[in-house]
Order: C-alpha cells, then structure tokens, then sequence
C-alpha cells in the first residue's frame, strides 16, 4: 500500500544558524540571486473548513499540537521585526484558512499595533467571514482576498469536497459591505471547472470583484499534480475568449505575479497567475512564516529556519533579525518545476498557506 502523504515534514529539517558567507551587511532580506522580499506571508493555521483537492487531503492535515502555533504575541513581534529591521512592507494572513483561529482578531490588533503603518490582509476561503469581519476590521484588517474556483454549485462540492457554496458568498457580500473593495478573488484553474471560467470572469465582473486565476501548482497534499493535467494560461486564456475580448495589459508592478488583461475594452480586467508555464521567481518578493514560527524562504523550499526557539529562549531582536536574514539569504532560485527529477515540496499548501 502506497504511504499517505500527510503534508507535513516526515522529519523537522528546521536547521541551525543559516550561513551568510558573501552577504553583504544590508539590513533588508536580500539573497544570493539578488531577490529583496518585502512581502510576508504567515500561516497561522493548518486547520481548514474546506478539502481543495488540489491542496488538501480528504481528511484534513494532522493536527499541529497548540503548543507548536505561534501565539499572537508571537505572531506580532515576529511581524514587528520584519517591518523594523528587515524592510517588510506588508503582511499577509493564510492557513489553512485564517479563520479557523478563534483568535485572529486579536492576531490582527496585536501585529496592527506592532506595525500601524502596515498594510494587513487575509486570504480566506470566506466561510464564516460575515460574522468575523467587523472585528477583524476592527482589529487593523485592510484588506482580503477571497478563493472562489467556480460559480457552479456542484463543481464547487466536487472540488472542496464540501458543499459549502452559498457560505462562500455570504463571505463576498460581507467583504463588499464592509468597504474592502476592490474584492480579489483567487481562482486556481481545475481541468474540472475549466468549462466554467467565463461563468466565474461574469459573475466577478457583475459583483464587482477583481478575479485571478491561478495555475495549479504540484503543492497538493496527495502528490497527485501532473503537468500534463494542469491546466495553462494558454488553455484558459482560449476558453475565456469564446465569451470574452481579452487584451493584454501586463502586470501591475514588477513583482505582481499576476498580468493582467483587459475585458471587452475595459475598465476591468482579469489576471492570471501563470506560476508553471510563465514562472515568475527572479521577481519574487516573498517571505513565510509558517503557523509553527520556522522561515520558508520558497515555497518550494523545505529547507526553513526556526525562529519560534529563538522567541522562547529568550533572544532578542537583532538576533531573530539575523537568523532571518540568513534563512532568506539561502533562498533558492525558483521552483524548479522544468527540471527533470522535479521532487514537490514535502509540505502541501494547506502548510504553507500560498
Ligand atoms: N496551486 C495553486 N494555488 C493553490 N492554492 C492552494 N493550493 C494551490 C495549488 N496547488 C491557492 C488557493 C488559495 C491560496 C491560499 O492558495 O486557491 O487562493
Ligand atoms: Fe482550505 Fe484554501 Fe486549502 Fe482549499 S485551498 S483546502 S480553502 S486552505
């Protein structure tokens, strides 16, 4: 019988002081490909209401015991220092899905309180985001962006292995009211939905939402990713077109994964983040924390860098900073994707947090 694959590192690989022999002494998150992130990603969960196939296993990942998370407290001094001494601009929540932590609220307040000058966000699957939002925004929340693959019920169930839809939308009509506009919505291209993307490009543009589809990538709990399924820019692109004209416009900055394309003259537009076919790593400017406080340099990457020992044993900042510095140093330079003898990360997405 074939060995479940549970997405989380057989054996911890979190290693020691990372070496920084030939960086220069620059206070930023500079690494050895001349990569400076800016963009940090904290995962503050593994638990999830939903079962993506292309992201999660049917039964959900192993628990990771409360005393491994990372405490709010934790949380917002690890975010101070990024943005203190390490030149992060703005952070970003994920899971698993946020909102599977009761205290997310105060996770916000604390890291708002930490870094009041930083843009804070959330990517949520959006169920229960109705009755959460006004004390996440409340917090400090400025911003979420909102997973949604298909507008078809049915597709929706087979494809989150819950029938959880209409909560979904609940979540998207929570965020409008609330004023965290323009709405992302992040579609990851399935060969299941793909009949339906122009159905989801109408709804987005009838609800006023900025939609992003997504190239599957070989980050699925179940190793069950093959190149030859995904579905590409291209092939989406050409679905797109028999309802819609799509004019190429680019991406918004250099670092933005997505490039964008204008719909039927514009004003809106959609993009499509084309991660396998179109890599974007020689621009990539992220930084994760994962929910038990290690540095993951690249999603890609298992090699990461405790930090949460550091914070429990009594280090102070500019050696947190350091050991930061140096995990990120070590960034390796892309995916890897093309090479042959390609090996996905061990960790799934739902461990990472995207
Ligand atoms: N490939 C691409 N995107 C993924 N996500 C989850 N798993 C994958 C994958 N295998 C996306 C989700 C969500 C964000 C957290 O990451 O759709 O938008
Ligand atoms: Fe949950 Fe998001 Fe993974 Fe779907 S993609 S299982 S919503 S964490």
């Amino acid at each position: 019988m074939a060995a479940v694959n549970l997405g989380l590192p057989r054996s911890a690989r979190a290693s020691g002081e990372p070496r920084v022999e030939g960086r220069p002494d620059v206070p930023g998150l500079l690494d050895r490909h001349g990569r400076v992130a800016r963009d940090l990603r904290v995962s503050v969960t593994e638990k999830c209401s939903l079962r993506c196939t292309y992201c999660m296993p049917e039964e959900g990942l192993p628990a990771i015991p409360r005393d491994e998370l990372l405490t709010p407290v934790e949380i917002a001094r690890l975010v101070g220092i990024g943005v203190h001494d390490l030149g992060i601009r703005e952070v970003r929540f994920t899971g698993g899905e946020p909102l599977m932590r009761a205290d997310l609220a105060e996770i916000i307040g604390m890291t708002h309180a930490a870094a009041p000058a930083i843009d804070i966000s959330i990517t949520t699957n959006g169920i229960g985001l109705d009755h959460r939002l006004p004390a996440l925004v409340a917090a400090g929340l400025n911003r979420v962006n909102i997973s949604l693959d298909t507008v078809d019920r049915e597709h929706f169930a087979a494809l989150t292995r819950r029938d959880r839809l209409p909560a979904v939308f609940a979540g998207i009509a929570a965020a409008h009211a609330a004023g965290l506009t323009p709405l992302k919505l992040n579609a990851v291209m399935m060969r299941q939905t793909l009949a339906g993307a122009p159905d989801l490009l109408a709804w987005a543009l009838e609800h006023g939402c900025r939609l992003r589809f997504i190239e599957q990538m070989p980050l699925d709990a179940d190793h069950s990713w093959l190149r030859e399924n995904m579905v590409s820019a291209e092939e989406l692109l050409a679905v797109l077109r028999t309802r819609f004209d799509l004019v190429e416009v680019g991406r918004d900055d250099p670092s933005a994964p997505a490039e964008e394309w204008l719909v039927d003259g514009g004003p809106s537009t959609v993009g499509i983040i084309a991660s396998v076919t179109r890599s974007f790593c020689a621009a990539c400017d992220r930084t994760r924390i994962t929910a038990e406080g290690t540095v993951r340099s690249c999603l890609f990457g298992d090699d990461e860098t405790d930090l949460r020992s550091l914070l429990r044993g009594g280090a102070d900042d500019p050696e947190i900073a350091r050991w930061w510095r140096g995990a990120m140093w070590n960034k390796q330079s892309g995916h890897g994707m093309e090479r042959a003898g390609f090996v996905p990360p061990v960790r799934s997405m739902g461990a990472i947090g995207g």
